[in-house]
């Protein structure tokens, strides 16, 4: 995810802006840039790509005096990884500059406001709209400009903002994007993450919820929303330096599975506007989606699994078929595509070699392709012809976690979006579903709290030889990615299957002993699947149930049960996968593997 920091005292802040950033690479940005105040105005420089570029051209930053800045490295989510889009950005008069992590829900109704006003944009991002906003308000008290932004903004911020009328002071506020502040005895700093200012101070303060933090090089106060003034208290932080990095977990896999509920959140909430879903980049009119006759989804691994799911999700909600390949078949198995054929593509990476050739395959038959993407920009991103990005920020940790929940979230509002053109469902039920959908980032984070169980189950099978995971309909979607996540960062033996399809041959691998993981979230389908259990159960399996909160019938066929969440039947994958991505990433430290860097992969697979 992006990146922020500032500074203000007696040093030069470019120095100190550029060693933060550094610190914050292992975040993963595409491009980087500063604004400091020299005297006289605020002078702003980009770079695309790597921090030393940017290191480069401002000579370690000396081409930038001044004592006042803030800097920025960016993982573009709105507009394509390029100069112009690079942060800060500044007002017209170039008398405001600001550095934004987040996402704006309503950059684009703010955006058309500033127009009409008069305001003109060099960008495509949606921080460039707070730079106006905040020239549009501002009438020489900073303070008051930037609550009344505050007041009109919807989504997830942190910002770091510069007025040249006040080079004594720098402002810094968030909402839902983390924000520190700090001192030490030359100034004060601002950062998005502790690691970035650990080597000038351990002393910060913790910045919440839509207070404004306004700081001068030997004092910082906080005021409300209101512009009343708070108290805070200064927290010491005693982390290592290299722990800091992964923001206090142990692995990025970890920390990436705690930002789910996040990831979920910023996929989501920009897209339901009141009772609607709008999805602006799909290019498509409500006609359109009810032209559609097939749909085509295909994907590699994880996102291949997303893909099964939304063939289950999208047939059930739109009732239109839905045929899902692994991309590396779809490209040679010269598939039948007819018209009314829609396809679509899902990678994190937008780089997935076989992903890209299917898109091309496609495309080259005359199809418009969806790519449902991560990475701003990548191929995938570039050569699709309309592009829903999930946003979960750049993922680290070689297997995938929160760009697979984030993909998931694209589907269910695809899903319902179609539903709604074709008149599948009523409004009344696609709102109770939308209810739903804005529950799971709770019930995500309620279920990630449950680790230390999972974990204590978890270390009984560090010694396993093989494990087996069973379900229906979605059920089996879900023990698809359950499986593929055991195995690849423990390296223990594992399949999925459709639990009605284990006595067609799979049965005979039971021994006493072996763990079947059972899924089972389908109400439909709880009789069916415990008749499955009860079958590997009497041939010696150890029987591990995820199932809802409420289906205790479970027990007796289970000898453990993980419960989850009531939710809508079509969106228990994202609920059901948690404790399972848990329980392969505590097998795997158990086993003391690389977990996030498992032997023999790579996170991006751009060769056949
Ligand atoms: C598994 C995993 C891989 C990817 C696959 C596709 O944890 O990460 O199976 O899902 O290589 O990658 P993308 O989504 O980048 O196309």
């Amino acid at each position: 995810m992006c990146g922020i920091v500032g500074y203000i005292g007696t040093e030069q802040a470019s120095g100190i802006i550029l060693n933060g950033l550094e610190k914050l690479e292992y975040r993963g940005y595409d491009s980087a840039g500063m604004a400091v105040f020299d005297g006289n105005k605020i002078n702003i420089t980009k770079a695309v790509g790597r921090l030393k570029a940017l290191d480069e051209i401002t000579h370690g930053g000396e081409s930038m005096p001044g004592n006042a800045g803030i800097g920025h490295t960016r993982w573009a989510t709105h507009g394509v990884p390029n100069h112009v889009n690079s942060h800060p950005h500044y007002n017209e008069q170039e008398t405001i500059a600001v550095v934004h992590n987040g996402i704006i829900e309503n950059y684009l109704a703010l955006k058309d406001k500033l127009i009409g006003k008069g305001y003109a944009f060099v960008s495509d991002t949606d921080t460039e709209v707070i730079a106006h906003l905040l020239d549009y308000y501002y009438k020489g008290n900073p303070l008051e400009a930037i609550t009344k932004v505050l007041h009109r903004v919807e989504g997830s911020y942190a910002f770091g903002i510069l007025f040249a009328e006040y080079p004594d002071e720098l402002f810094a506020v968030r909402k839902g994007s983390p924000l520190i502040v700090g001192k030490n005895e030359t100034g004060s700093f601002i950062a998005s993450d502790v690691p970035a200012i650990l080597k000038y101070t351990r002393s910060v303060y913790f910045v919440d919820e839509q207070e404004v933090a306004c700081l001068k090089a030997d004092s910082i106060r906080f005021f409300t929303v209101d512009e009343e003034e708070i108290k805070k208290e200064c927290v010491h932080i005693d982390w290592d330096e290299n722990a800091a990095e992964k923001g206090g977990y142990e692995h990025f896999m970890l920390k990436e599975m705690y930002e789910q509920p996040k990831t979920v959140q910023d996929t989501l909430m920009p897209r339901i506007k009141g009772e609607d879903i709008v999805i602006e980049e799909l290019g498509m009119s409500d006609e359109d989606m009810r032209q559609i006759r097939k749909i085509h989804i295909v994907a590699c691994g994880s996102a291949y699994h997303t893909g099964v799911t939304g063939k289950y999700i999208i047939e059930g909600l739109a009732r239109i078929p839905v045929e899902v390949d692994v991309a590396s078949e779809f490209r040679y198995r010269n598939p039948v595509l007819e018209e009314g054929g829609m396809v679509i593509v899902i990678s994190q990476s937008g780089e997935t070699a076989d992903t890209l050739a299917a898109l091309r395959e496609a495309k080259e038959r005359g199809f418009k392709v969806l790519g449902i993407v991560n990475v701003v920009g990548s191929s995938i991103a570039r050569e699709a012809d309309n592009v829903m990005y999930t946003w979960a920020g750049p993922e680290i940790a070689v297997a995938t976690t929160k760009a697979y929940s984030a993909q998931l979230i694209a589907l269910y509002l695809l899903a319902l979006k179609i539903s709604k053109a074709r008149g599948v469902l009523a409004q009344e039920e696609i709102s109770c579903m939308m209810e739903d959908l804005k529950r799971l980032p709770d019930q995500i984070e309620m279920l990630l709290n449950n680790k230390t169980k999972i974990q204590h189950f978890a270390n009984r099978y560090i010694g396993a030889k093989d494990i087996f995971f069973i379900g229906r309909g979605i059920d089996y979607a879900i023990s698809l990615e359950a499986s593929l996540k055991l195995k690849e960062i423990s390296y223990i033996h594992s399949e999925a299957y459709a639990a009605g399809e284990l006595k067609h041959g799979t049965i005979s691998l039971i021994e006493e002993g072996t763990l079947v993981a059972a899924v089972s979230t389908q109400k439909s389908l709880y009789q069916k699947t415990i008749s499955n259990m009860v079958e590997v159960k009497s041939r010696g399996a150890f029987v591990l149930a995820v199932t809802n909160e409420g289906n205790t019938e479970i027990e007796k066929a289970a000898d453990y049960v993980i419960y989850i969440p009531e939710t809508n039947q079509y969106f228990t994958n994202s609920l059901a996968i948690i404790p399972l991505q848990l329980f392969a990433y505590y097998v795997s430290i158990g086993k003391g593997c690389d977990v996030d860097k498992p032997r023999n992969l790579a996170k991006s697979v751009t060769v056949e």
